[in-house]
């Protein structure tokens, strides 16, 4: 039977430009994803896609989030997605949230580890993305002072090279110029902040 999801007075957890991400109502660790304006070649049907196309290659799922379908909602189709908490139940915060901090011990210690584990993997499982942002990197807590960074946003391919959907080989390639793109912005973003510079250091002699 087909049923509806009332979010109405579900709280967003956050905004973005394209989408709201709400609690599920029913389900603590999980979220829904609704598209400000819903359309068939939306942001997230793309996402959705490539998701679907990782899980059937047995990909890993606890760096980039775990889809687990759609459902009905009262605010228009919802994608449901597992929500990133970290082991004290509290909802990751972001990696730009933690770079912001003027305070160097703000910034979780081994943030620049996780995302090292996070380049690897995109570049080992061909994890394509549009556009690599810190906003839409969660770092996890999963046990004290100890993390990991996941991708909670932007899988998908936005540029017109659809080999690199299929092709390991070719996603590496347009995937190492985004991470450069990416450390670049970082730099742009946060150059005064001399942690964040050795942290980009980091991640680019790392790979
Ligand atoms: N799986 C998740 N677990 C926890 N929080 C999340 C999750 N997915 C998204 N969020 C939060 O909700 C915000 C908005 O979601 P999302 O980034 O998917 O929207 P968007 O409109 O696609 O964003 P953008 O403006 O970057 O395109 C995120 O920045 C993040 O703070
Ligand atoms: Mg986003």
């Amino acid at each position: 039977m087909e049923y509806i999801l009332f979010l109405h007075d579900a709280e967003p957890i956050g905004e973005g430009g394209w989408r709201v991400c709400y609690h599920h109502p029913l389900d603590p660790d999980k979220c829904i994803k609704v598209d400000r304006i819903p359309n068939k070649m939306s942001v997230t049907i793309k996402e959705v896609r490539l998701l679907k196309r990782f899980y059937s290659r047995g990909v890993s799922f606890d760096l980039i989030t775990r889809y687990y379908g759609q459902v009905k909602t009262d605010k228009g189709p919802g994608y449901i997605f597992r929500l990133v908490r970290d082991y004290d139940g509290r909802i990751s915060r972001s990696v730009q949230y933690y770079l912001e901090k003027k305070n160097e011990t703000a910034i979780p210690e081994d943030l620049s580890q996780g995302l090292i584990e996070l380049k690897r993997f995109m570049l080992s499982e061909g994890i394509i993305v549009g556009m690599l942002e810190d906003h839409n990197m969660l770092y996890q807590y999963i046990a004290s002072g100890k993390g990991r960074v996941v991708l909670v946003d932007g899988v998908g391919n936005h540029q017109f090279l659809p080999v690199a959907n299929f092709f390991k080989s070719a996603a590496r390639r347009v995937l190492k110029r985004k991470w450069k793109t990416f450390e670049c912005q970082l730099l742009s973003d946060y150059g005064h902040n001399e942690h964040v510079v050795r942290i980009v250091e980091n991640i680019r002699g790392a790979c």
